[in-house]
């Protein structure tokens, strides 16, 4: 371990500078930080504020476990500022310690398996009805016709929002996460806060008359019922509270759908495999889960020294890890960067971190594992065949959560089948 060593020597012996807005394409940026795990695996990059990029499982599996125990995870972005221990960060994800606490002791009942799969039925239906809208086309813009809508619909449920407005919702969540493709940064920018200011006055509406409502047995009831810290949450907490849900559920969802069925589209005899085996759709879901791992979370060291990959670290630095790049680690996984559908049916592989570890673990993770099965599993069934539409080439992205976009299928059209 290097104790004793000036911050600037550390972090100048250490330096490779990594951008996490890049605009390459994923495999690329992975090729770059497997480079990375093999010759500098912790490393500090001097772009925006800077911040130590991990490039292995067990140092990214490490931090993720020492929340409140030498890290908080405010601010959860590189650029951020840095920690000045207030507590202004998203609800729950940038909140930590006992308040964190709280709103998890009020959110895991929500979202656990028996609640969770009470919806099964419901989603099933969603996923068949957004299928039958495109279905008989013969081809399908799939991010705006499935990807997006179905997890879209997915969180509206479990929150126990009016599903009529999920179109609304999801146009206006699309904006603030991805602005408007092809416009300037600064329409870009007017058009995230026009997006916004309506989904937060829809919001605010939708709290006022459900907290005149009758209790529901869902998640909005929970959280207006819920005391964190003794006290009741306020319009602005819930507000923050149910944004967060929504970026949270509907941005990795369709992320993890999206690269998955690029990568389906490619190889036809895993699409027809899916669904062989008992037991290897769930083992696919974790597969997809491990391989196109979105999210990239930061964390800021709050003891006066700790250690990180033998490098200890002082108060104030940011560590920054895209969690892809541990799922795709050699030293837990054969042929990292290769889709095994069969991977996780050896209860022996090693748990991935697509779900993050430690406090912050995702809160919607049996609900994403629903989500996922169905998708693949109604999918599979009513698209026995499908290609990438030649004319339409996918776009990915990097980012705080890694995605595609612009993925376009063509098939053999089929009937509808609700009416
Ligand atoms: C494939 C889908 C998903 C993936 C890969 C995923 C991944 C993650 C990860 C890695 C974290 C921890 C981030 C960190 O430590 O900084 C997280 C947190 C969270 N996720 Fe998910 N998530 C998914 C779906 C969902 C869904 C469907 C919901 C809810 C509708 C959800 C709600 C949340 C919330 C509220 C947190 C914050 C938890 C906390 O800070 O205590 N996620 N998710």
């Amino acid at each position: 371990m290097t104790t004793d060593v000036p911050l600037d020597d550390l972090r100048g012996t250490h330096r490779r500078d990594y951008d996490p807005y890049g605009n390459v394409p994923i495999a690329e940026q992975l090729d770059e930080l497997a480079k990375r795990r093999d010759e500098l695996p912790v490393s500090y990059s001097a772009r925006g504020n800077g911040c130590w990029v991990l490039t292995r499982y067990d140092d990214i599996a490490s931090v993720l476990r020492r929340s409140n125990r030498g890290f908080v995870s405010f601010p959860n972005d590189p650029d951020g500022v840095n920690s000045s221990g207030s507590e202004d960060g998203m609800i729950p994800i940038e909140l930590d310690g006992k308040r964190h606490r709280g709103f998890r002791a009020m959110l895991d009942p929500a979202f656990s398996p028996q609640r969770v799969a009470s919806l099964e039925g419901d989603l099933r239906a969603w996923a068949n009805r957004l299928i039958d809208d495109w279905i008989e086309d013969g081809r399908c813009d799939f991010g705006k016709g499935f990807a997006l809508p179905f997890p879209g619909v997915t969180v509206m449920k479990i929150m126990g929002w009016p599903e009529e407005d999920v179109e609304r919702l999801n146009g206006w969540v699309d904006v603030v996460m991805h602005g408007l493709p092809g416009a300037s940064e600064d329409e870009a920018n007017a058009a995230r806060a026009k997006a916004h200011g309506e989904v937060r006055d829809y919001m605010f509406a939708l709290i006022a008359e459900r907290r005149a409502a009758p209790r529901r047995d869902d998640v909005t009831s929970a959280a207006i019922d819920a005391e964190v810290d003794g006290k009741k949450l306020s319009d602005t907490e819930l507000f923050d509270l149910f944004l967060l849900m929504m970026l949270a559920g509907l941005d990795t969802v369709q992320s993890v759908l999206g690269q998955s069925m690029v990568h389906l589209a490619q190889h036809p005899e895993q699409w027809a495999q899916l669904l062989d085996e008992p037991g290897r759709v769930e083992s696919a879901v974790e597969e997809f889960v491990r391989w196109a791992t979105p999210p990239v979370p930061t964390r800021t060291v709050t003891q006066d020294s700790v250690e990180v990959g033998g490098l200890t670290l002082p108060k104030g630095e940011r560590v920054h890890f895209p969690l892809a790049v541990a799922n795709r680690d050699p030293a837990h996984y054969d042929n990292p960067d290769e889709v095994k559908l069969d991977r996780f049916v050896d209860s022996s592989t090693k748990p991935h971190v697509g779900f993050g570890m430690g406090p912050h673990r995702c809160v919607g993770v049996h609900l994403a594992r629903l989500e996922l099965r169905i998708a693949y599993e109604e999918l599979r069934r009513r698209l026995p065949t499908f290609r990438l539409d030649p004319d339409q080439t996918p776009q990915e992205h990097l980012g705080l959560a890694w995605g595609v976009n612009n993925v376009h299928l063509v098939f053999e059209p089929g009937p509808r089948e609700l009416s």
